[in-house]
């Protein structure tokens, strides 16, 4: 089953990122996940070089018949590679392993307060952005003062923070100061990994009186409050529901309480703490 392509958000350097896009993390089977995530009509996958599976992503990418001005491809510079040296390198071992001569998006990870490094990995994004070789340059996971931090230091803003939200965890502040430094969220675990924010009844309520499953319902949240976002499955026929959303909206008293929930809270590591990898 094939669904329409994802709408696109324009990021602040004129590029367009598709809304709706596909997670790589903890995927054992890459090359397999991609081509059916493509053959379903997703259009951004998003890689990390941490996650051990680029390789795979380069396979399936090779052999599709997309151009390669149809699809959308994110990396990011894993914890270990922090430093303008190193992060130049990993860039080069990341298009190499992906096959691809850009990127379309490249991101700094994780802040990792305790290397104090970001500031100068983010020199070297911008270097690789000079050289065309990636199309957007940004960051994940960074906090307030991380982005405060960027923006006193170095010369461009980042095009996306790629952060842990869903209803439970909607992060308003941070997203507010992305509104008004003209970054786009993207959010990552946009479904709260599953079940324990898509078996609350809050959301099992909606999804049944709208005839549309708990996984629709959330991530139509998402595309409602204009995130981008990568819900992820391993699943062919989970992978095509999430991605039919975009023929339905949620009331306004709907939408309302999705933003209210008071769980699940963070499920994911923290980025004060978060150093592997
Ligand atoms: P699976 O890969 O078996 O589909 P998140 O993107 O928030 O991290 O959530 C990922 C988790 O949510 C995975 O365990 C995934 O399992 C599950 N998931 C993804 N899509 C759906 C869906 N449509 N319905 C139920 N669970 C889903």
């Amino acid at each position: 089953m094939t669904s329409g392509p994802a709408p696109k958000l324009t990021l602040n350097n004129g590029v367009q990122i598709p809304q709706l896009g596909c997670g790589m993390f903890k995927v054992a089977d890459a090359e397999t996940a991609v081509s059916v995530a493509l053959a379903t009509g997703y259009r951004l996958i998003d890689a990390a070089a941490s996650y051990g599976n680029e390789a795979g992503v380069g396979s399936a990418l090779a052999a599709s018949s997309l151009d390669r001005s149809e699809f959308f491809v994110t990396s990011k510079v894993p914890n270990s590679a922090q430093g303008r040296r190193s992060a130049l390198r990993a860039f080069d071992e990341t298009v190499s392993r992906l096959g691809l001569d850009f990127v379309d998006l490249y991101l700094i990870h994780w802040p990792v307060p305790a290397k104090d490094l970001y500031v100068e990995t983010w020199e070297a994004l911008e270097e690789i952005y000079a050289s065309g070789r990636a199309r957007a340059i940004g960051v994940s996971n960074f906090r307030a003062q991380d982005l405060a931090r960027l923006a006193q230091r170095t010369g461009v803003v980042p095009a996306v923070n790629q952060i842990e939200l869903h209803p439970g965890f909607v992060q308003d502040e941070l997203r507010a100061l992305h509104r008004s430094m003209g970054i786009t969220t993207q959010a990552w675990s946009p479904l709260g990994r599953g079940s324990a924010l898509l078996g609350q009844s809050a959301v099992t309520s909606i999804a049944r009186a709208i005839g549309r499953t708990p996984a629709q319902v959330v991530i139509r949240w998402h595309v409602e409050e204009n995130h981008a976002l990568i819900p992820k499955s391993t699943n062919a026929s989970r992978l095509a529901e999430n991605l039919d959303v975009f023929d339905f909206e949620l009331s306004a008293e709907d939408h309302a309480s999705l933003s209210r929930l008071a769980g699940p809270g963070r499920v994911g590591p923290d980025p004060d703490t978060f150093d592997l990898h």
